[in-house]
């Protein structure tokens, strides 16, 4: 069953999702078909399971303790499909929890620990500078640096983006949820907090040439053969807010030493087809009661452009 946009921000702010949209098809390429930014993935199923720390901050359904069952997206930033897997680029998890009331939630991450804009304004700018020159198809290498030179706070983001090599597996990455969210308890006491899924299986990375001389879809072929020899899993962790944190800006990067928990375990069990995750909307929105979205304006534009994608992949 194809799956609805989350809710009526979809409709509200559909005039900027589809902007944005726009602007990400200047970039990589009009691709209908496609999800508009991470075009190429696959899906793989399993389970969530709370650990017995995670109730005491959240009391969300999920977060209790009981397995629920998971879906899940793996993919490459970028929104150009036939891109092959050995090219540096950022690479996405999303997951899809699926609750005991029929409900679920989506939590979103991305192999980098910041993100390369402050709001929707600002992205389609950096949208704007990173289309090619129309007369010669090459990046406009000024016009990027023109960004860069007004928002040097994207340039966390694009450093982390730029260093990453390529991982030797989907399994092998660390996935940042990026934005603030706020846990709550059953008294209703506020918990700011970013997640992150770290690989069980540690970090690993190819140089550029080992990931080139791989098959084109290597990431999706050894995810593939990791999962028929056995499961896959992350560990989900809660990093809770400072004092002097910035809740709302998705390209600053809190400090190390802030305390985090380990709220849950994923296991991932068998691969899942394109007809089981091509249907489905991830959106870092899509949040439970214990559970709620910060003001970041980042976060609450994606909803939007994610269910303008979808209009337009599901056509
Ligand atoms: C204004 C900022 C952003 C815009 C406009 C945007 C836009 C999009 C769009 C249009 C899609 C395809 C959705 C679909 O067709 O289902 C997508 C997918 C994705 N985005 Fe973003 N995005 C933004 C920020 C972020 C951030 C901050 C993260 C970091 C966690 C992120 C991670 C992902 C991932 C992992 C996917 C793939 C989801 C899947 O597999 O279905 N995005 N994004």
């Amino acid at each position: 069953m194809p799956e609805e946009p989350t809710d009526d921000t979809a409709a509200a702010d559909g005039d900027q999702g589809a902007r944005m949209v726009a602007a990400m098809a200047g970039v990589y390429g009009d691709h209908p078909d496609h999800r508009a930014a991470h075009a190429t993935g696959v899906g793989a199923a399993g389970t969530f399971t709370a650990t017995p720390e995670a109730a005491a901050l959240s009391r969300a359904a999920h977060l209790q303790g009981s397995p629920v069952d998971a879906v899940v997206r793996l993919s490459n930033g970028t929104g150009t499909p036939g891109v092959a897997d050995g090219v540096r680029d950022g690479r996405g998890l999303a997951v899809k929890l699926r609750l005991p009331d029929g409900t679920s939630t989506d939590l979103v991450g991305l192999s980098l620990p910041a993100f390369f804009v402050r709001t929707p304004a600002d992205f389609l700018a950096l949208m704007a500078a990173r289309t090619p020159d129309p007369a010669t198809g090459a990046p406009d290498d000024a016009a990027i640096g023109a960004f860069v030179a007004e928002h040097p706070e994207s340039l966390t983001a694009l450093g982390a983006a730029m260093a990453a090599l390529p991982p030797a597996s989907y399994a092998t990455v660390r996935y940042f949820g990026v934005h603030t969210f706020v846990a709550v308890d059953a008294e209703g006491r506020r918990t700011p907090f970013r997640y992150r899924w770290e690989p069980d299986a540690g970090e690993a990375t190819l140089t550029d040439d080992e990931a080139q001389a791989r098959p084109p879809r290597y990431l999706a072929d050894e995810l593939a053969e990791r999962l028929a020899a056995g499961p896959a899993s992350f560990t989900l962790w809660f990093h809770l807010a400072g004092d002097d944190d910035p809740l709302h800006d998705p390209t600053a990067v809190w400090p190390d030493d802030r305390p985090a928990v380990a709220v849950g375990h994923l296991e991932l069990t068998r691969t899942a087809s394109a007809a089981e995750v091509d249907p489905l909307i991830f959106d870092p929105t899509r949040v439970v009661d214990g559970i709620a979205c910060s003001d970041d304006p980042i976060l609450a534009a994606r909803s939007a452009a994610y269910g303008a994608s979808y209009a337009r992949r599901s056509g």
